[in-house]
Parts: structure tokens; sequence; C-alpha cells
């Protein structure tokens, strides 16, 4: 089969960072190629070199046979090379169509935009793709999953050669990820080329026709698909066999007392939610994208406001107005957008983990600075975070070590009560074990922990209880044994509330 791309002997250095040594990456005309590997190993940097976002400091790129030169986001576009950002950036008050054509020529004549013609066109792009969208609705009216949609759109109407996808589905929906997976095998058959990234395995078995591996800034392997296992596909990614996944000796519940108590809540977003959480257990809560499971976390972390209903914590009940209060509280809450709402990006990784609790390196508010930086440096060294320094500033980081650092900061708070929303979104598979052996490890100092996660392999592997979310409400509640039965797990998350 033709060539489509060619990338030669690429490098980059980030300072001290070598972030690509000596990359040679060649995908086929109309293929799906993978690339996979752990957290930082350099396959965003690899696609941003590409896109021509950054620059290489060595190496050639060869598309469709024509070498080029000088690489800028310009010279990309003119050569097809489209991706899909997570974050796109769209204008909320248009349309979505004025949206997808925005930087585009203008249609009409003596380059007037003819809005008819305009949304005419638009449709049928949109049709043609089974992507369920209209052309005139506004942008703004949008769920951020609908949004990526137009980001989509946007690429597709371009008629690129490559289309990159960067971790496309961390944040969709089971039925949104049927739709990219749906507009994926349409630009298959119209012989597009397509470059996946995913830390979800199963979406590279099912998309892809060959996987390329990297590791610490080596193209390490190229695999055909047909034939590879998950087994095989691990060990090349970390470059050792991975063991078991999740712990072999879990712990149990420390005692029955209950640490934190719902009855009743109901907010905006959820209605009448009543579960508890004893000392010393990892309670999950599953359920699909939009099933409240973040709303409760929310509304635990005084974030959303209570309507009606109690909280408990230790027996007592507690009213917080605002998350501040929950932290005195002895609750944290790592959550689901870590760019948004966990974050400071432009400093550094050092000051982000210890901002989440200051006093535990202070006395008389002067902070211990040899502590903080022992206690920090333990922490990114047990969660193998790959950085230049602590000094680093966190948006430098790669995606998967930006949410370790996260990870890091609810260590750091030191608080009896652990909310994790979606612990091990863009985490590698090496580092998603890491994190399990942590969890365990805070349960052992008799820490109460609940994790919210839409991966029900996840729950069943680290979890001893789960409340199954549907729709705003608790549509189930599973236990011990029975928690091994996904069937079981899915009904609750489909089917109607069971009482
Ligand atoms: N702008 C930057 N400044 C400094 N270092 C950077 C920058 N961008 C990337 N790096 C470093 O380059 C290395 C590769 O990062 P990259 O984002 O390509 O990894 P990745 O394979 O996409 O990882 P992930 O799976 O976590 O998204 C990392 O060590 C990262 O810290
Ligand atoms: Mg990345």
């Amino acid at each position: 089969m033709q060539t489509m791309l060619e990338m030669k002997n690429i490098n980059k250095s980030f300072g001290v960072v070598h972030a690509l040594k000596d990359v040679n990456l060649e995908v086929r005309k109309g293929e799906t190629m993978a690339l996979v590997g752990e957290n930082g190993a350099g396959k965003s940097t690899l696609m941003k070199i590409l896109t021509g976002a950054y620059q290489r400091d060595s190496g050639a790129i060869i598309v469709d046979n024509e070498e080029i030169q000088k690489n800028t986001t310009k010279t990309a576009k003119q050569h097809g090379i489209a991706q899909v950002y997570q974050q796109a950036e769209l204008v909320e008050e248009l349309s979505v169509a004025e949206n997808i054509c925005l930087g585009e020529k203008a249609h009409g004549r003596r380059g007037i935009v003819s809005w008819k013609k305009m949304n005419q066109l638009i449709e049928e792009l949109l049709k043609h793709y089974e992507i369920p969208l209209h052309a005139e609705t506004q942008v703004k009216h949008l769920s951020s999953a609908m949004k990526q949609f137009v980001a989509i759109a946007k690429v597709l109407f371009r008629n690129p050669k490559i289309v990159i996808f960067d971790e496309p589905t961390a944040v969709l929906s089971d039925k949104e990820v049927t739709i990219l997976f749906h507009i994926i095998e349409s630009l298959k058959k119209e012989g597009i080329t397509i470059i996946y990234i995913s830390h979800r395995l199963e979406e590279v078995f099912q998309l892809s026709d060959r996987v390329s591996v990297m590791r610490d800034g080596n193209l390490v392997a190229v695999l055909e698909n047909k034939n590879l296992t998950k087994n095989d596909l691990i060990t090349h990614m970390l470059g050792k066999n991975l063991g078991a996944m999740y712990c072999e000796q879990k712990g149990k519940p420390v005692s029955d007392r209950k640490v934190l108590e719902l009855d009743r809540v109901s907010t905006d977003k959820i209605h009448e939610v009543s579960f508890s959480l004893k000392e010393g257990e990892i309670l999950g809560i599953v359920g699909l994208v939009g099933s409240g499971r973040t709303e409760t976390a929310m509304a635990i972390f005084g974030a959303d406001k209570i309507k009606s209903g109690r909280i408990r914590v230790n027996g007592k009940e507690v009213k917080f107005r605002v998350p501040a209060d929950a932290a005195k509280a002895g609750i944290f809450l790592a959550p689901e957008d870590r760019k948004a709402q966990a974050m400071v990006l432009c400093r550094p990784i050092r000051e982000n983990i210890s901002l989440s609790k200051l006093s535990s390196i202070a006395r008389h508010g002067v902070c211990n600075e040899k502590k903080e930086i022992e206690n920090i440096q333990k922490l990114c060294t047990d969660l193998k975070v790959k950085m230049a320094s602590m000094e680093s500033p966190v948006q430098d980081l790669s995606g998967g070590n930006q949410q370790k650092v996260v990870i890091a900061k609810a260590f750091t708070a030191d608080p009896d009560i652990l909310i994790f929303d979606e612990p091990t979104q863009g985490i590698d598979v090496g580092a998603k074990a890491e994190i399990y052996v942590l969890l365990e490890r805070l349960r052992s100092q008799g820490k109460s922990i609940i994790v919210i996660s839409s991966e029900t392999e996840e729950i069943q592997g680290v979890c001893d209880r789960a409340i199954v979310m549907r729709s705003g409400c608790v549509a189930g509640e599973i236990e011990g044994e029975e928690l091994k039965q996904t069937e079981l797990i899915l009904q609750y998350m489909y089917k109607e509330k069971q009482v």
C-alpha cells in the first residue's frame, strides 16, 4: 500500500527533556494508525510537530511524497493535515454552520456569504457523517460533547487527507463514542488516513489497522492489529509485563462506622440521593456520563446548592456553603475537569501540590521548604510523574502526568474522606495500577474513599461496594460477590429506576 506520511528521525527537546528521539513514523494511505504509549512518551508532541504547532529540532516530514521543509500550522493545513482538538475554540454566539465555515473563503459572489447556501452545505455534511446536529443551532446551546462534534465537522469540511485524534473519547459518553466511531468508519471508507491516540486499549483494537508504540521518546514497535493480544501490546508499551492490574490483596473497611451519610439529598441535578460511606471503605459511584455522579460529588463538596435532604459527616449534620467549608471538615475532591478546577497551570508542580494543604508544611505560617520538597519528591516518584523538575509549570507536563499531579494533591491534603472523580482518565495502564496501589494504601491508613468512574471494570477491581446512578437517582447498590457481575451493573445503569 502507498505511504501517506513519513516522519523521519524526528528529534525534539524542551530544555533538558529529550521528548522525541530519532522517531520514525510511517503511515499508509487510508489506514488507521493507533499511537499508544505511557504518559509522557511523546505522542502528543509528535502530533504537534506534524500539525506545525511545534517545530522539530531535526528530521524530515514527507506527506503524500512531498517533503515539507518548514512546517507551520498553515503549511500543515495546506497538506491536508488536521487535528481534532478536545477543547476546540468555538464561538459560542455563532451557529454550528458559522463555526464550521469560520476562517474559510466565503461562499457566494464577491465574497458575500450566502447563508442559505452555507447552511445547506453544512446540513449535507452533518447528514453524510450522521452527526446529530443542525446547521442553524447556536453553539452555546450545545453540551461539551456535541461541541466536540462541531469541531470534528469543522475538520471534515476542509477535506483533510490525514486526521489526528488525540484521546477523543475522554469526555464522551458511550452513545457519543458510538457516533464518533461511526464517523471514523466512514472516513476509513473514504480512504482518509487516521492517526488515533488513546489509553483505552479496547478502542485501539476496535479501530486500528496497525499500532505504533512509543516509549520514553522512542518509537519502539509497529504492530499489526491482527493477532495482537492485549498483553503483548501492554508489554511493548511498558517494556515489561504489567503483572496484576488490581491489588490482589484488597483490604476491607476498617469498621461499620459511617463517616459520611447522604439522606435524600436533592439539588437541581440529582434527586433524593441516599447512601453512606464507612470508615476505610472504597465506595464506587458508577453510571453513564450525565447520570448524576459528578453532581453528587459537587453536592457533597458544597459546590452545588442543596435543595432538600441532609448530609452528615461523622454522625453530625453539616451544611457546606462553599467547597472551603467541606475541605475544613476533612473532605477532598479531585475533580473530573482538572484544567478548569484543579490546577493553576502556569505555576510550578511543587506549588500546585502543596497548595492543597499548606498547614501540613507550615509552622507559624512559615513554609518548611525542606519538608515540602521531600514529601512531593516521594509522591512524584511513587506516581512516576514524568517531569524535568518540580519547578516546571504544570502546563509543560503531558496530559496524563497532569492528572497524576491532581492525585498527588489529594495525598498531600491528607483529608479523612477523599472523592476521586474519574481518577484514571488519560492515565496509561502502568500508572493506573500504581494509583490503585496508592488507593489501598490510603485505605490502610483509615481513609474513606469514593471513586467515581464510567469504567465498570475499574469499579469492580477497586471498590468494596458500588452505587449505580441513572438519571440523577440512585438506581441500585451492589456489594461483595455481586459486584463481579458486570451484567447486573449494566442493568442498573441502563434500565428504569428499580425500587
Ligand atoms: N511545552 C512543553 N514544555 C516542556 N516540556 C514539554 C512540553 N510539551 C511536552 N513536554 C514534555 O515532553 C514529554 C512528552 O510529552 P507528550 O505530551 O508528548 O506525552 P504524551 O505521550 O502525549 O503523554 P500523555 O499520554 O500523558 O498525554 C513529556 O516529558 C513532557 O513533559
Ligand atoms: Mg498526550
